[in-house]
């Protein structure tokens, strides 16, 4: 294990800017990636950089997660990935993401035992289901939820009071499932299942979802398994679009429930976690027109077209992306197991295998990414497509809070406030309302 080396680089960057030049330092992490330190730039020059979407921007320097795009590896913690989807467990996961190491036998012992006994919400809560419609998005549910439990924990609500951290941490990871248990409850008009303590994370999530009092709940437990593996594999990818969001509405220095409520609205987009969702309904629709994967192979490359293949592409990777290697296995194997023969995991292979065969997928250097094909594990194992994304958002948890307590632990840190570059009307006098044209 290395350790990043920050502060030893004496390399330069030389900018010249209105005839003079200046030099600026070059950040260097752990894994040898570079980047040029532009914080004294405006200062110096007046100038700010320009760079939309952050495609060139770091944000921050981070010990979390590291990703190399090109030979597609992810790391948590300094841990390979495919390590981690084979040993380890989501609460083992979201340990080493959030504390920084993996927890010793007694730590992990613990840290189940605060999970199990922080899960029910206050009742009061349950009561705030009443209000919304039955064909709510689970999403939104989610994130008001989240940002509700604010208000039961005031003691929380200051982000420097370090005393209630761990308990914030542990309630957030504890009740997410049950509030996503819920929702679902709700949704099918079904009585709520409250968390069932002797049971793991993953198989008490399945209960709270699956059991309905009529019946005695067999639990599977390689369902139970599948899924921990498929909420280990979403726990962090180091600095998106949803953890991105976390840090800068954590930059203002609001509460952590706050936090996570914003990142969970940034994680419902399409372009973002939203996409394990449209991927479905993507292979729906192929499905519905005939299986005619060229069809919309061929939309996808039409510039005249808005169609994506969803679940294609990535911004950091530029290679396979791990993840969607592991869970393409993982859907294999469910669905053998639990004899499920379904069409639209046979469309996925055959989409996949044209769009990697076809010169537009690889210059572009688009593969599928982890939303392509969890989808058909979630749908196999009864999990219905509005509550796709509701599943990633309980798999990138830890990841969120981890990020949080990295940057809410460095110091003082800055305000996140881009700049822009103004382009609107230059002074111009107010009209009355009788004067305009
Ligand atoms: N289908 C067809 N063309 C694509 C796709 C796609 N899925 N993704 C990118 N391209 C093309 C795009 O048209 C552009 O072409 P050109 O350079 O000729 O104009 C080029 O590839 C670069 O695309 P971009 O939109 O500039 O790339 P980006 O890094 O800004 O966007 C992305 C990354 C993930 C938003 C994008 O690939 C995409 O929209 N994919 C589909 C949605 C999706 O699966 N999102 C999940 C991402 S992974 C999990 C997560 O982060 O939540």
């Amino acid at each position: 294990m290395t350790t990043a080396n920050t502060n030893t680089n004496t390399e330069t960057a030389t900018i010249a800017v209105g005839g003079k030049s200046l030099q600026y330092p070059i950040i260097t992490g752990s894994e040898n990636e570079k980047g040029i330190d532009i914080s004294k730039l405006r200062a110096d020059t007046g100038c700010v950089t320009l760079d939309p979407g952050y495609v060139n921007t770091g944000a921050c320097t981070s010990a979390v997660t590291f990703i190399d795009g090109d030979l597609g590896i992810l790391r948590y913690r300094g841990i390979p990935i495919d390590q981690l989807a084979e040993h380890s467990t989501f609460t083992e996961v979201s340990y080493l993401l959030i504390y920084g190491k993996l927890p010793t036998r007694a730590q992990l012992d613990d840290f189940n035992y605060q999970l199990c006994h922080h899960s029910m919400i206050h009742e009061d809560m349950k009561r705030f289901y009443d209000g919304y419609p039955s064909t709510a998005h689970p999403m939104g549910i989610l994130s008001a939820m989240v940002c509700s439990m604010s208000s039961y924990y005031p003691e929380a609500l200051d982000p420097s009071n370090r005393t209630h951290l761990n308990d914030t941490i542990v309630r957030l990871l504890a009740k997410l499932p049950t509030i996503a248990a819920l929702s679902h409850k709700k949704s099918r008009g079904q009585p709520f299942v409250y968390p069932d303590n002797s049971l793991s994370y993953s198989a008490n999530l399945l209960q709270m979802f699956f059991a309905v009092p009529a019946d005695k709940y067999k639990l599977d437990e390689d369902v139970a398994r599948v899924l921990d593996l498929l909420l280990i594999l979403h726990a962090d990818h180091e600095q998106n679009c949803s953890t991105s969001t976390v840090r800068l509405v954590g930059s203002s220095q609001a509460n952590l429930f706050a936090c996570i409520a914003a990142g969970i609205c940034a994680l419902w987009g399409p372009l973002h976690g939203g996409a394990n969702q449209e991927v479905m309904t993507m292979l729906e629709l192929i499905n519905q027109d005939g299986g005619n994967v060229d069809k919309y192979v061929a939309m996808a490359k039409d510039k005249k077209s808005s169609f994506r293949l969803m679940g294609f592409g990535h911004r950091v990777y530029k290679n396979f992306d791990p993840r969607a290697k592991i869970i393409k296995k993982a859907c294999d194997t469910v669905l053998n197991k639990l004899g499920i023969r379904d069409p639209l995991l046979d469309i996925a292979k055959k989409l996949e295998e044209r769009a990697l065969s076809d010169s537009y997928f690889v210059d572009h250097k688009l593969y599928p990414n982890v939303d392509f094909y969890s989808g058909i594990i979630y749908k196999a194992i009864g999990i219905p497509n509005n509550m796709f994304t509701v599943m990633f958002a309980l798999g990138r948890l830890p990841g969120w809070i981890a990020h949080w307590k990295e940057m809410t632990e460095s110091g003082a840190p800055k305000i996140g406030r881009p700049r822009q570059i103004y382009t609107g009307a230059t002074l111009q006098d107010y009209v009355p309302i009788a004067n305009r044209t």
